[in-house]
């Protein structure tokens, strides 16, 4: 059966990675999908390759809060939007890569909230679902400001999901592992457990349709990061001091 027949799902971050497989998985599975991001080639080039032919693409940066308005008025009913966009620099701590990290990976997100709450208020039913990762458990070393915009982002949707409950929309988080990608290949360390960008979107295709909150894979590896939430602050520290390179 197909899991999103007849459904419109707005993707923001579709040009690479886990957005353009999930782009694939989505219109497999029978969705209409609108594609979002700062760069039109790639985009048409993910539209290209999907299953139907009623999908369109919006650029747009996300950062930019009007564009994302507009964007919205213009693409009209949505079932569902999945805000994936983010920069991530390793060993980052430089002003100007923090604003960017904000920028996108936090403030974008609250731009994307605000041009579809009222549109989904007004349907009476739409489904949000925002990307953090693992790495916002805890504090990780060498992975600032990424790690705390999502910290930010699992606060925020938890916060989202109490309040929108009341109105029939559906709020999800999204904490994958390590998933190979170009975000991933800037990384010079090994990373365990790493999965494929195909393997991610199978994963959050399922979730999409499930009752839970958060969207986490891999299990083998998320579950042994949940962990290092539960544990007391001088264990975990005793951990983290061995990631810092
Ligand atoms: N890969 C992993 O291991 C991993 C792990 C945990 C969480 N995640 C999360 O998964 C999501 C997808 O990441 P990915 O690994 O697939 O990385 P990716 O291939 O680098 O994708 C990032 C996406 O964000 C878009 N983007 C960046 N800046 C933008 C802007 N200003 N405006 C609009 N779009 C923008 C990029 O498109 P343009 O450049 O065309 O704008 C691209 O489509 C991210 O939220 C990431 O934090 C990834």
């Amino acid at each position: 059966m197909q899991q999103h027949h007849g459904k419109t799902i707005w993707i923001i971050g579709a040009s690479s990675g886990i957005g353009a497989a999930l782009a694939q998985t989505l219109s497999n599975e029978g969705a209409r999908l609108i594609l979002s991001a700062r760069r039109q080639d790639k985009l048409e080039e993910v539209k290209g390759q999907l299953h139907g032919d009623d999908h369109k693409v919006v650029a747009l940066d996300v950062s930019d809060a009007d564009a994302f308005l507009n964007a919205a008025k213009a693409i009209g009913p949505v079932d569902s939007v999945i805000y994936l966009a983010a920069v991530y620099k390793p060993n980052a701590t430089a002003l100007s890569d923090v604003k960017q990290a904000l920028d996108v990976n936090l403030f974008g997100a609250f731009a994307c909230v605000n041009a579809v709450r009222d549109i989904f208020k007004q349907q009476g039913h739409g489904q949000i679902v925002l990307c953090a990762s693992v790495a916002g458990y805890r504090g990780l070393p060498n992975a600032q400001p990424y790690c705390a915009t999502k910290a930010a982002l699992i606060n925020y949707a938890e916060s989202l999901k109490i309040e929108l409950e009341p109105e029939h929309i559906d709020v999800k988080i999204i904490c994958p592992g390590f998933v190979k990608t170009d975000l991933t290949d800037k990384n010079d360390f090994k990373m365990p457990m790493m999965i494929s960008a195909d393997e991610a979107a199978s994963a959050i295709s399922k979730g999409l349709t499930q009752k839970g909150f958060e969207i986490h894979f891999p299990k083998r590896f998320t579950l042994i990061m949940k962990t290092l939430r539960l544990i007391p602050n001088w264990l975990f520290f005793v951990f983290s001091r061995k990631m810092r390179r």
